[in-house]
């Protein structure tokens, strides 16, 4: 059984190119199969394939914005507010959103850089986001007024499942150094459904103060402890029935967050963000793949069990 859920499955980017390949991640017969085997209870993907007179549905496009603003906030780290189409807007603002930017003079693809959002401001259509100038492609593209973004991509967090479900429970949001962006999109889903938000940030990371600052305007609970020392804060917390733990940060970080949820209960449900490396983000080029248990999967697109992910991608 086809048991691994597409993050664009159902959407108006499905079906894709892995379609067209049969290599599509949830339907066993768009997979190479004779048979249907999925578990898919969304609008049958092989029927509308097959409708559409096995064409793929849209692609994601290009678009060229310009740059409101840039403002260095901390070395070499700078916060960009992007003038961008109210359409991309609202397909930004939920958790794990993710875009792929590259300098306006740039026409190959291999200069995108994959950037999660940080936030959407839906009145005046500005995106934010953090960028730091460390390789070749984030130099390049911190050197433009205007660049092409490409998106929505959604596949930022694994667990989504789990923070759009939870309501009205105690959730704790742990993170460290420059993960601690994709909180905002976090809090603003769990906060519509009144659950209550308790945060914990490394202060042994770099901080990025403009996150804690937009936090603060916000009904959670704000703790900046030291991780080396101060573990036990957050295990008192786990303690307190709590329905679920976002961790942001490094895949050593969520690891090891993994680990304390995992002292107190096993149970405790998990979402952590999506720290591996992304090129295409269309599940083509092969660079996201994990291996895990034998089976190849692609993380640009392929919601995985968060526990299963650090357990076994991670080897
Ligand atoms: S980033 Fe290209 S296949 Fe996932």
């Amino acid at each position: 059984m086809k048991s691994n859920v597409c993050v664009d499955a159902g959407s108006i980017y499905c079906p894709c190119h892995l379609a067209e390949t049969k290599d599509c991640i949830v339907c066993s017969h768009l997979g190479g199969d004779e048979f249907c085997d999925c578990n898919w209870q969304g609008v049958c993907i092989y029927q509308n394939f097959i409708k559409n007179n096995e064409r793929i549905n849209e692609l994601r496009k290009d678009v060229l914005c310009n740059i409101k603003s840039k403002i260095e906030i901390r070395e070499n780290i700078y916060l960009l507010e992007i003038e961008i189409p109210k359409g991309l807007a609202t397909e930004l603002i939920h958790p794990g959103s993710y875009i792929l930017l590259r300098g306006e003079n740039r026409k190959e693809e291999k200069f995108n850089s994959p950037i999660s959002v940080m936030s959407v401001n839906l009145d005046d259509n500005i995106l934010s986001i953090i960028i730091e100038g460390i390789g070749p492609k984030t130099k390049d593209l911190l050197k433009n007024k205007k660049i092409y973004i490409k998106g929505p991509y959604a596949n930022g967090i694994f667990g989504l499942k789990y923070l759009k479900k939870i309501r009205d429970k105690k959730v704790i949001l742990v993170t460290r150094g420059l993960s601690a962006v994709t909180l905002i999109n976090v809090c603003n889903q769990l906060l519509k459904n009144n659950n209550e938000l308790e945060i914990f940030i490394d202060k042994n990371g770099k901080r990025i103060l403009i996150v804690e600052k937009m936090l603060k305007n916000y009904n959670v609970k704000i703790n900046c402890i030291d991780f080396n020392k101060e573990l036990f804060l957050i295990k008192e917390n786990l303690k307190k029935e709590v329905g679920l733990v976002f961790s942001a940060g490094s895949n050593f970080f969520n690891k090891n967050i993994m680990n304390l949820v995992d002292e107190v209960d096993k149970n405790i449900p998990l979402a952590i963000t999506n720290n591996n490396l992304i090129c295409c983000g269309e599940g083509i080029c092969g660079a996201c793949i994990v291996n895990i248990k034998g089976e190849k999967i692609r993380t640009c697109k392929t919601q995985i069990e968060p526990r299963i992910y650090l357990k076994e991608a991670l080897k």
